[in-house]
Parts: structure tokens; sequence; C-alpha cells
């Protein structure tokens, strides 16, 4: 539409002239903001682009693929990916504490997303053409409050990309930072990025690393990663994906129970649905889902998820429950 191109345009233009000739880095979160702001560098610059992917293994089913197969097919853009998964599980080993387990991410994320950016600075000073500029995709809320989901900073240690610290090497480059979510999506359409990004409800930095109660391991990573993908496509078929603002699938790994499977007992981990409407994150309340779409997520989780032998929804509004349960 008129409006989109315009703004597309205008910014496209302004990068140009802030960039240059010089090279920029953009971390890629998996999330709109991120995806949005590095294609609209893109298209400005283009290959004194380089995006920096730390794949920190936290990721929901299929949405690492997206980045690194569908958004690079989408824009073309020069993507370094960091395969992080082991180092991540190495460091939240036996940790179950919520706030220590944010802050371990948090801090391995800074620290793997500074080695891959040492790596293409040594590339790019190779080529005489040092690396000036880091693009960020903070958006006009995030500008004039401290924000949206930010704004539980103080009860939560909150971690994004956009959250990286001050690079006092690098000058910003913000090319959301007039515009509204909703604007970020249709600059994200227009500049032909797949639905699954451009449409993609709010994920906390830390990923599924606070959304399993108890320790991170590789199993249970799976195991949730399983449920969460049944769940958003029974969410999706029922095509209710805009009635709620998100839907946490949360494993209680330090809870079991008592069951009955097949020919005998089990003793399995229960799944919260935390399905939830909202304005802003700032408040929230449960998502009255019809019953019939909560009894096929629960039979194909429990039928389909090894481990799992219950299903429980989530009927706290925010507050005094946080949306996240860690
Ligand atoms: P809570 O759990 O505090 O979450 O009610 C409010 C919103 O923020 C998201 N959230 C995060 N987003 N980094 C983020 O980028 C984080 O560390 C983080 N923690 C929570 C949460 O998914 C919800 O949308």
């Amino acid at each position: 539409n008129w409006t989109t191109g315009n703004i597309l345009e205008e910014q496209v233009q302004r990068i140009r002239e802030q960039i240059g000739d010089a090279r920029v880095i953009c971390g890629l979160s998996g999330g709109v903001d991120s995806a949005v702001a590095a294609a609209l560098v893109q298209r400005a610059v283009g290959d004194q682009l380089t995006c920096v992917f730390v794949d920190h293994g936290l990721l929901r089913e299929g949405e690492a693929e997206q980045v690194e197969r569908d958004f690079v097919a989408a824009t073309g853009v020069r993507l370094h990916v960091a395969e992080e998964q082991a180092r991540f599980l190495d460091a939240l080993a036996g940790v179950s504490d919520p706030e220590d387990k944010r802050k371990i991410i948090g801090r391995e994320f800074i620290r793997a997303f500074e080695e891959a950016e040492r790596a293409i600075m040594k590339e790019a000073e190779a080529e005489g053409e040092p690396i000036r500029f880091l693009v960020q995709g903070t958006l006009y809320p995030d500008v004039v409050e401290s924000g949206g989901g930010e704004g539980a900073a103080n009860i939560k240690s909150h971690h994004n990309v956009g959250g990286l610290p001050e690079d006092l090497r690098f000058e910003l480059v913000e090319p959301l930072r007039t515009l509204f979510k909703d604007e970020v999506r249709a600059v994200g359409a227009q500049l032909g990025l797949p639905a699954e990004i451009v449409g993609r409800q709010p994920f906390p930095g830390p990923g599924l690393g606070i959304r399993i109660v108890g320790e991170v391991t590789r199993d249970r990573l799976e195991l949730l990663r399983r449920a969460d993908a049944i769940a958003r496509a029974e969410l999706t078929a029922a095509g209710l994906d805009n009635d709620v603002w998100q839907m946490p699938v949360v494993l209680l790994a330090d809870v079991r129970s008592v069951g009955v499977q097949g020919d005998g007992r089990t003793y399995g981990h229960p799944i919260v649905l935390r399905p939830v409407s909202s304005e802003d994150a700032m408040t929230a309340d449960w998502s009255r889902l019809p019953y019939d779409l909560l009894a096929r997520i629960s039979n194909r989780i429990t039928n389909e998820v090894d481990g799992v032998n219950r299903v429980v929804l989530d009927v706290t509004s925010k507050p005094p429950g946080t949306i996240e349960w860690e």
C-alpha cells in the first residue's frame, strides 16, 4: 500500500545516507523486528551488511531453519551462523532458578555474539573495510517509554537482541525507530519476508530455556518443542492465531503425576498451555479458547509426545501471574 511503500523508500534512502560505503552488522533473533531491520538495511546497502544468527538451541521447532533458509532465500542476505547449542546446554547444566537461567542465557548470548563479531571484523579488516555500524531493531514504543514487554524488566531480567551492550566501536543504525509493530509487519511483508516471520507472536529472548520449569536439558527441549509445535499447529488450524496475543507452552520438568496410557501406569510430566490476550503485555487475560480445540491439543500432545501424560490450562490473568512462567 501507499503508506508502507513510502516508509520503505524513505528508510532505505536514510540508511544509505547514514552508512555510505561502510560495512555493517546485524544480529538476527528469529523475531520480526530484527528480521525487518536487517532486510531494510540489506535492501539499502546489499552485501555491506553481514547478519549474525546465534543459534542457542532454545528456539521453537522450525524457527532456526526459517532464519537460515527462508529469510536468506527471501533477502539474499549474507549470514554468519554461530552454532552454539552445546555451549548453552553446558552453561545451563544443573541450573533451575529462573533468574539464574535468564542471566546465563543473556551472558552467553553476548559472548557468542561478540565472538562472531570478532570473526567478521577480521574478515572485513582483511578486505580493508572495517565494520562501523550495528543495526538494532528498536521500535517507536521502545523509544518513548521503555515500553511494551520491556516494562517487565524490574520483575524479570530481560534479554533480547536489541539489548546487546552498547558497543562504542559501532554507530547504531535503527531503521524501525519511528515505527509501531503493525507498521513493521507491513514493511516486512512489503520486503517479501516469509509470513511465518512477519506474523510471529512475541517470543522471549531466552526462548524455551524459560519455558522449562526446572533444569534445561537436550531431551526436555526436544519434548517441549514437539508439544509446542502441536499446540501452535492446532491453534492455527482453528483459525485463532489472531485471537491470542501469544500462547506459551510450558514443561513442568520437576513435576510428575500418575497416568494410565496404553497398557499401563505412567509417571510423566505435565504440559501447561498459557494462551493470553493482551494489548501490550503489561497486563493480560487468559484466552477463552474453545473446549474442542483444547481437547484436540490435549489428545495430540499426550498421544504424540513421550513422557507427557497430562495437559493443563493456565487460567490466571496478569497480574497476578506473568505471561511466562519464569
Ligand atoms: P511476562 O512474562 O513478564 O512477559 O509477563 C511479558 C512479555 O515479554 C515477553 N518476555 C520477553 N521478551 N526478552 C524478550 O524479548 C525476555 O527476556 C522476555 N521475557 C518475557 C513475554 O513473552 C511476554 O510477551
